[in-house]
């Protein structure tokens, strides 16, 4: 696996791929990685003839400079992570390339970035579009790569992808669970032995309130999937919300294919986690 700090390093390593008639996918990361990354690779390994890993802990995205502090950042193991897993090439930029000085340059994804985490994290989705837009853009890749963990990230870069016409593919793939349902994530890391045995209890009260919602009940019977949350043990919950799987627009009922997203705080981390939800006979 070749490793590339700089622009004009990436885009040799591009040109030459190009030149050979190679597709090219990309995966962006911020490091700390695990299966649920790897099952992205995996996925571009299988569409693209060239797969890149970007590692970027993005300052851009995050509200809180604590949050940042905290963040993993782990390149060495990551390195050791992704070895055996056929990835051509490492593009991990010190901040300096991302954001030079002058930086001045905003992309704001508005509508699907209202609410959910955007209520919470202002500024969040305008950092995550920013760096993913030059990310698409610097690797010039055919596909881009994200889970649907983060799946309010993943329609605000629909979104901003199919509005600047880039040309790319942006795919999402399945998000990655341990056996007692915790949605794989970085920030899983951050919990204690005690935090991490209450933490299955949010993909838990999603499958229930979504057997509730199928049943036939509205949104109101969400307060206790928060209430079953709290319970376990978290601290706070953010939100537990029924949206438009395509749009994320409210619901207040399973009418059309929808999403059911959660975020709850558990310890010094804010853990997020959703599942597809279809009204009864939309299989
Ligand atoms: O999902 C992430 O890890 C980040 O938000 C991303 C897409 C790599 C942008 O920094």
């Amino acid at each position: 696996m070749l490793t590339a700090r700089t622009v004009p390093d990436l885009r040799r390593l591009v040109r030459a791929w190009r030149r050979a008639g190679s597709s090219i996918g990309v995966v962006p990361t911020m490091g700390a990685l695990h299966a649920g990354h790897l099952s992205l690779a995996a996925a571009s390994r299988k569409r693209a003839d060239r797969t890149i890993v970007t590692l970027f802990v993005n300052p851009k995205q995050f509200n809180d400079p604590a949050d940042l502090d905290r963040y993993p950042r782990t390149e060495e193991s990551d390195r050791e992570t992704l070895a055996p897993y056929g990835i051509d090439l490492l593009f991990a930029p010190p901040p300096e390339v991302m954001y030079p000085a002058g930086f001045a340059t905003n992309i704001s994804v508005s509508g699907v970035t209202e609410g959910l985490c955007g209520a919470d994290r202002p500024g969040h989705f305008d950092g995550v579009a920013t760096v993913v837009s030059k990310l698409l853009i610097q690797t010039g890749a055919d596909f881009a790569f994200f889970g649907e963990k983060d799946y309010q990230q993943l329609a605000a870069i629909r979104r901003m992808a199919r509005d600047l016409d880039l040309p790319v593919g942006i795919v999402g793939c399945p998000t990655v669970r341990d056996p007692d349902g915790l949605a794989l994530s970085s920030r899983n890391a951050l919990l204690s032995p005690e935090e991490r045995a209450c933490a299955p209890a949010l993909h838990r009260a999603l499958v229930m309130a979504a057997g509730r919602l199928r049943n036939g009940e509205d949104t109101a019977c969400l307060a206790a999937a928060a209430a079953e949350i709290a319970a376990a043990g978290f601290s706070a919950v953010d939100y537990v919300e029924l949206r438009d799987a395509e749009d994320l627009a409210p619901m207040q009922r399973l009418d059309r294919p929808a999403r059911l997203l959660a975020a709850a705080r558990l310890g010094s981390a804010r853990l997020i986690d959703n599942i597809a939800v279809e009204p009864a006979g939309c299989d």
